[in-house]
């Protein structure tokens, strides 16, 4: 099986290639990415070379239609994968131009030469986000209305309701899904984890939004990818599906639990100015993934976030280059010829 995907080497996409190339002997993996800001081969290092005969990578904007149709005209995957997006909330909040060129333009573009290359299967990334916020009780279905409250969250419910009349008007194989918040190794160090981490590794403070009592859903990047797997296996065109962590956690939870973990003072948690338009809970209900697949999350957080903790602490050349763009040089002194 050839799987085209795109955006992955940001956080998720790069976590789903190692995990596919090193569980599936039969997959090869074509890689287009623009490598924003958030994209970054070191997440990939040594993937090309372990890999060299499944795995190639490209860079591209999902915007344009030729150079993706490029790349597809030499060999039509059996599934293109939509990771690329623009992710982080608070940009969207300060700057939504981008969010709507490559979320909404941009899957359109996917879709198009989708279509016109007769791609068997169509899968968009999409996110819970879409479903706007809870009460205390409650969860999010597959059939619950699109409300969307950010700049982010509205360009990513836009994508998928444009992906889904492809689906109604073209019969294009098309399928959703919606996963709750990830966490894990290489995730940008702008979002709550691993700023938390980040921070608390260098005794900064940790900034919580508000109370500190909004809720989401966490799932560890790899359960995510392996649900994934089951989709792009037996997924139904058309459908949408729900992915879950069956873990709720308040955000001053995560924070003390960080904090208790590196042996640091709570001190270090500071309680800042809370996000414009805050959703104030997620939570999910992947009861199709279950009874559909027999898929569920295999990771507790307890687990996961040691894990994720034991990565920020080994990887800290990782962080430093991320954080002062010295990835950029580095990919293309590495990677020049390729791009
Ligand atoms: P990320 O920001 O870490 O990575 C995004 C990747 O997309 C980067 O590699 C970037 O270079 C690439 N990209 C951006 N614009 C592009 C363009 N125009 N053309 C080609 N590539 C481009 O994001 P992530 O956290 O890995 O999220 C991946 C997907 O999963 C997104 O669609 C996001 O909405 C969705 N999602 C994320 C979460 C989460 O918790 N992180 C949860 C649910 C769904
Ligand atoms: P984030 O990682 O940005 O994911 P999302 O907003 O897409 O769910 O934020 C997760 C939660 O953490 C959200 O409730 C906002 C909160 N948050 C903070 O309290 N402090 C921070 O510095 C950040 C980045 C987020």
């Amino acid at each position: 099986m050839n799987l085209f995907v795109t955006g992955g080497a940001g956080f998720i996409g790069s976590n789903f290639i190692r995990y596919v190339l090193s569980n599936f002997p039969e997959v090869s993996v074509i890689n287009y990415d623009k490598l924003t800001y958030a994209g970054n081969l070191k997440n990939l290092a040594g993937v090309d070379e372990k890999y060299s005969d499944r795995y190639r990578f490209f860079k591209g904007d999902i915007c344009s239609k030729d150079s993706v149709s490029e790349i597809i005209n030499g060999k039509v995957p059996d599934v293109l994968i939509n990771f690329a997006a623009e992710t982080h909330v608070d940009r969207s909040i300060i700057d939504s131009d981008i969010f709507i060129q490559t979320n909404v333009i941009g899957t359109k573009s996917l879709l198009d030469v989708s279509l016109q290359f007769k791609v068997p299967k169509y899968i968009q990334i999409s996110t819970d986000e879409v479903y706007g916020s809870l009460g205390e009780t409650g969860q999010f279905t597959e059939t619950s209305p699109l409300k969307p409250n950010s700049p982010y969250s509205a360009s990513k419910a836009a994508s998928d309701l444009l992906s889904l009349s492809y689906f109604n008007t073209y019969d294009q194989p098309v399928i959703i899904t919606r996963c709750s918040n990830n966490y894990g190794p290489f995730q940008f160090p702008e979002k709550l984890i691993p700023l938390l981490v980040s921070n608390a590794m260098e005794d900064k403070e940790l900034p919580v939004y508000g109370d500190g009592m909004n809720v989401r859903d966490w799932i560890y990047v790899d359960d995510h990818s392996s649900a994934l797997m089951e989709v792009i296996l037996k997924g139904r065109p058309g459908e949408v599906y729900n992915i879950g962590g069956n873990c709720e956690k308040e955000n001053i939870t995560i924070a003390r639990e960080i904090l208790n973990s590196l042996s640091k003072p709570e001190n270090l948690i500071k309680f800042v100015k809370d996000r414009p338009g805050h959703d104030r809970r997620y939570a999910i209900d992947f009861s199709k993934m279950k009874n559909e697949f027999g898929w569920e999350p295999v990771t507790s957080f307890d687990i996961g976030l040691s894990k994720t903790i034991e990565w920020y602490s080994s990887n800290k050349d990782w962080l430093q280059n991320v954080r002062s763009g010295e990835y950029i040089e580095y990919y293309e002194k590495n990677y020049g010829n390729r791009l």
